[in-house]
């Protein structure tokens, strides 16, 4: 069997570029303009059309300290986003991504990008959650904004400017499993054409993740459905640990029961949050920053009023969000994009009427351990630090980490744009000693194909939706906004359960479905790598740190757990790392209480 499977891998067609890369959103679109207009000859995969994918969806803004309505610094965006982090960001990519915010935006407003703007004719910038001047002291605006379409805006500008620089995307092709060589460096990726499902070896001195978050483990998500975690499945099937896992930002405005987001925009614009009371309850939990206080804390608050009775709506399940006072002008010119949404999905016009949320998942902190040149760090022979050569990460699917234990609202688009850009000036720079190829390992594919004909054979087995529905209800669960022992415990037991039944996925009458069926039973294979992942480091880690509220360890250990979980999926197991506290060319800013 083996040399059968061998000899139909030598057999897959073959193309060779300077870069494979996987995911055509904010970050790898980012890096493939840098290596396009370098002139290296850049393959970009895509499940959608780029203009399609998730980055399209982000709606309030990216954060840089332009200072263009008030005093600003990329010092305080630091401070703020490793106080942010619950202190568990790593202090090196947090300076380089505070200092190189700026540039990336101007960079970004050159390539033609539509932000919204001044009277002075300056970039317009808004107030967002943990944002502030002089470390803390009050909210500065420094999200730079394209009404609520910064990420539509920001796809639209990368997409034009990649079809310029030659960059060849290859749509509706889905990567399926990197190749790696006796050394463990990687050679490129095997991956699927949707529509046709031919399977295609692409041979590549450098392969960059940037395959997005994977939001669609849990039920109610604000994330897409092609939001499966694909970059993470292939790295953990490929030896390579995931970090910081537990970590997963519920956004506090999803729309109470459709989970499409609301941009924290809104509360930027001036709009609050209400209890079936009437009162803004957030003063009570954050007196400085109110309704702007980091996410975490928040969506923490939200489900408590929920809890303790004062909810909206029959069911007491939900509290407002109130912009009416902010005026139609402003509405309709700053946030049109939030009052079509409530009409389509909440039946409310928000120009007169209070949006019903709840906090809903939004945002994996934790990925692909990197560093801040995007590399792809697996601890190697005793070097907690090695690189996979020829592996790169970027995005929400890598973990640098900038965002530690909680991400700043619009520091993700930033991530995107920075690391992506970073990552493609350290592959440019090394494309120059690397004038060759790898050669492909004789057994390239021999697992993707395996793994191929045992879905395309299987003549039993249980539905791909069931499954799939079955992580998501476990993880909603037992995985929410406030965990305890229990609740993770039996998570564990009920994901491993379910990891059992993956293995036996039936594709009901082939001749009949298209190969979507198959492309989501593929997909199925990277969830629930992503849910062991989530759901094992959750359950062992004894303390509260940002979005990890744990009932029975509530408060934060820095005397024991300031450190990066590593999860490993071939033996299911955990191991640590420390967090880098050290900046690159500042002082190290020391752990303190969070208040806000
Ligand atoms: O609220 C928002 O507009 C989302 C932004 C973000 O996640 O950074």
């Amino acid at each position: 069997m083996a040399d059968v499977l061998n000899h139909l891998a030598n057999k897959l067609p073959r193309r060779k570029f300077d870069a494979a890369i996987i995911g055509a959103g904010g970050s790898g679109m980012r890096c493939s303009l840098q290596l396009a207009e370098a002139g290296l000859s850049v393959a970009v995969l895509s499940k959608v059309f780029p203009t399609r994918s998730h980055t399209v969806a982000a709606q309030g803004g990216i954060g840089a300290s332009l200072g263009n309505m008030s005093e600003d610094n990329w010092y305080w965006h630091m401070f703020d986003t490793i106080k942010g982090s619950d202190y568990l960001g790593d202090q090196d990519a947090i300076e380089f991504m505070c200092r190189e915010a700026p540039n990336v935006v101007y960079e970004l407003e050159h390539f033609g990008m539509p932000f919204d703007r001044n009277p002075d004719g300056t970039i317009y910038q808004r107030p967002f959650g943990g944002h502030t001047a002089n470390f803390g002291e009050k909210p500065v605006q420094r999200a730079c904004a394209a009404a609520d379409r910064t990420g539509h805006a920001l796809l639209h500008t990368l997409y034009q400017r990649n079809v310029r620089a030659r960059t060849q995307f290859f749509v509706e092709w889905m990567a399926l499993d990197i190749i790696r060589d006796a050394q463990g460096d990687c050679c490129g990726v095997v991956a699927l054409e949707m529509e046709t499902g031919e399977v295609m070896v692409i041979e590549a001195k450098v392969t960059v993740f940037a395959t997005g978050g994977a939001g669609r483990i849990f039920s109610a998500s604000t994330n897409a459905f092609i939001n499966t975690g694909d970059g993470l499945g292939m790295a953990a099937r490929a030896g390579i640990p995931l970090e910081d896992m537990e970590f997963w930002q519920f956004h506090p405005t999803g729309v109470a029961g459709a989970g499409v987001l609301i941009t924290e925009g809104v509360r930027g614009e001036g709009g609050i949050l209400l209890n079936k009371h009437g009162e803004r309850f957030m003063e009570r939990y954050a007196p400085t920053l109110k309704d702007l206080a980091p996410r975490d804390f928040v969506s923490r608050s939200m489900d408590q009023e929920i809890k303790e009775g004062r909810g909206c709506g029959p069911e007491g399940d939900y509290v407002l969000l109130k912009l009416d006072h902010l005026g139609a002008e402003t509405i309709l010119k700053r946030l049109p994009s939030i009052r079509e949404i409530a009409i389509k999905f909440a039946n409310v016009d928000p120009i007169r009427d209070p949006i019903p949320v709840v906090p809903t998942i939004h945002y994996q902190m934790g990925g692909i351990p990197t560093n801040y040149h995007g590399q792809v760090v697996a601890p190697k022979g005793g070097d907690p630090n090695a690189v996979v050569a020829g592996l790169y990460a970027i995005g929400e699917c890598a973990c640098v980490s900038v965002h530690g234990a909680n991400r700043l609202g619009t520091n993700s688009l930033l991530d995107l744009i920075v690391f992506g850009r970073a990552a493609g000036n350290h592959i440019v720079a090394g494309n120059r000693d690397t004038a060759a190829h790898k050669p492909l390992p004789g057994d390239a594919g021999d697992a993707t194909l395996a793994r191929l004909a045992r879905l395309d054979g299987s003549t039993s087995g249980e539905s791909v939706q069931d499954v799939a529905n079955d992580i998501r209800r476990v993880m909603q669960k037992h995985c929410g906004v406030f965990r305890t022992a229990e609740l993770l415990g039996d998570g564990v037991t009920r994901i491993m359960e379910i990891d059992a039944r993956v293995g036996d996925i039936h594709i009901a009458d082939k001749s009949k479905v298209f190969n979507t069926a198959r492309v989501e039973a593929l997909e199925l294979e990277n969830l629930i790598e992503t849910a062991k992942a989530t759901i094992v480091s959750a359950s062992a880690r004894q303390e509260s740190r940002g979005a990890h509220a744990h009932r029975d360890y509530p408060e934060r250990d820095d005397t024991n757990w300031i450190k990066h979980s590593l999860w490993y999926s071939q033996d299911n197991r955990l191991d640590y790392k420390p967090v880098t506290m050290k900046p690159l060319t500042v002082e190290t800013f020391a752990p303190k209480a969070r208040t806000f």
